[in-house]
């Protein structure tokens, strides 16, 4: 059997950026790696007042939780005292002692090299990927140092990809003034956003309280999927003239109970008398919503009854819907993380314009796709769909 080609990417990660995907993927491909894996450093001891490591950790894994074979490792983070790349590579040979190790690194890192703990002892444990840096590219040093490291046992392959012109610091400074972030992940920038991080100001003073909780209770996918439904709902709540606060808050509890398995979630509606219908009680997909309404005020405390109601109908809707609630529902379906779907294009063009005409094409979307498969609308998203083309249009 072909050894197991495994890349690495180490670094603070503070933010994790589009470059950083970038020479992941494009050294994937140049190397035909087979999987690779994301190391944060825990805290690096030359940089200090650095963003706590959890932050970081939840920022990477939503941003690469929908990314084939890219895995985020604890491996740095949880180890204490200085991270040195000597003993990253070390314990990683340990664990995967059948694998071939690639380290990605920057032109950049590569002048560095020299420096590095053990430099000479490093060499031999991997591969270096070598991605080019802006300003490092070609550069006549760049070729002779990594002659010399040739020389002494190094082996290193030129990742061929666009030159990166994108750096963590650039991007914290662009987060403090405010300014856009093309190159940051939206998942990670709302998380930032949230926390209020990078001299950032949290439009939602309590999310911060609440993102362990609602971290350690969704999986990795509903996570990040939870901050892209906050991103849409936030911009759509401005266009349409909706409170932002109430949107990004009930946008990023809005799927809370959605990883509990069925079980639990009948027995919390059971209990607190959370609803009668039948086939409401038999579908995690649709029983999330009330329980996740129940949780937001139970556990996280809300108390806003406009918060809890969007949350309460995020699934099928219902006559009398609010322009809160619309967002809410629609900043479901068309969050940047969404995979493709065949309304897709056209909801997300139609939600901006018109929070109707976007319900509507979202419920018949719903509808047929229910046919299909030989069932009803609920007969509340009928009675949204309705109340919608008769009040609305
Ligand atoms: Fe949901
Ligand atoms: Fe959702």
């Amino acid at each position: 059997m072909p050894k197991e080609r495994i890349g690495i990417m180490g670094g603070t990660f503070n933010p994790v950026h589009q470059g950083h995907i970038a020479m992941a993927l494009a050294a994937m491909k140049t190397a035909s790696l087979d999987r690779v894996l994301f190391l944060p450093d825990g805290q690096p001891p030359h940089k200090t007042g650095i963003t706590p490591a959890e932050d970081r950790w939840r920022m990477l894994v939503a941003a690469t939780v929908n990314l084939k074979h890219v895995e985020p490792c604890r491996m740095e983070l949880d180890r204490a005292g200085t991270t040195y790349t000597f003993d990253t590579l070390t314990s990683l040979r340990e664990q995967f002692p059948k694998a071939d190790l690639y380290y990605i690194i920057g032109a950049d890192t590569l002048m560095q090299l020299k420096n590095w703990y053990r430099w000479q002892e490093v060499l031999p444990l991997c591969t270096f990927l070598v991605c080019p840096r802006v300003g490092t590219d070609g550069a006549a040093e760049l070729q002779a140092e990594r002659k010399r490291l040739t020389a002494l046992g190094g082996r290193f392959t030129s990742v061929t990809m666009e030159l990166i012109n994108v750096s963590s610091s650039e991007i914290r400074e662009q987060l403090a003034a405010g300014l856009d972030t093309p190159r940051l992940p939206p998942q990670v920038r709302e998380y930032a956003s949230l926390m209020g991080l990078y001299g950032m100001v949290s439009a939602v003073p309590r999310a911060a309280e609440w993102m362990p909780r609602l971290f350690a209770d969704l999986s990795a996918k509903r996570f990040a999927h939870s901050l892209g439904v906050a991103h849409s709902a936030r911009a759509l709540a401005r266009n349409h003239g909706v409170d932002p606060l109430k949107a990004e808050t009930a946008a990023l509890l809005h799927d809370c109970a959605k990883c509990f398995p069925l079980k639990e979630l009948q027995q919390i509606a059971q209990e607190n008398h959370l609803t009668e219908d039948r086939v409401v009680l038999a579908s995690n997909a649709l029983l999330h919503a009330p329980v996740g309404a129940w949780m937001a005020e139970r556990v996280y405390g809300v108390t806003d009854p406009e918060i809890l109601e969007a949350i309460r109908v995020h699934t099928t809707g219902k006559a009398g819907m609010t322009p809160l609630d619309m967002v809410v529902f629609l900043a479901d379906k068309v969050e940047p993380g969404r995979p493709a779907f065949p309304l897709l294009a056209r909801m997300r063009m139609l939600a901006p314009l018109s929070l109707p005409r976007a319900m509507i094409a979202s419920l018949e979307g719903t509808e047929e796709y229910v046919k299909d498969s030989g069932k009803d609308l609920h007969p509340q998203s009928r009675e949204a769909l309705d109340w919608i083309k008769a009040n609305l249009t």
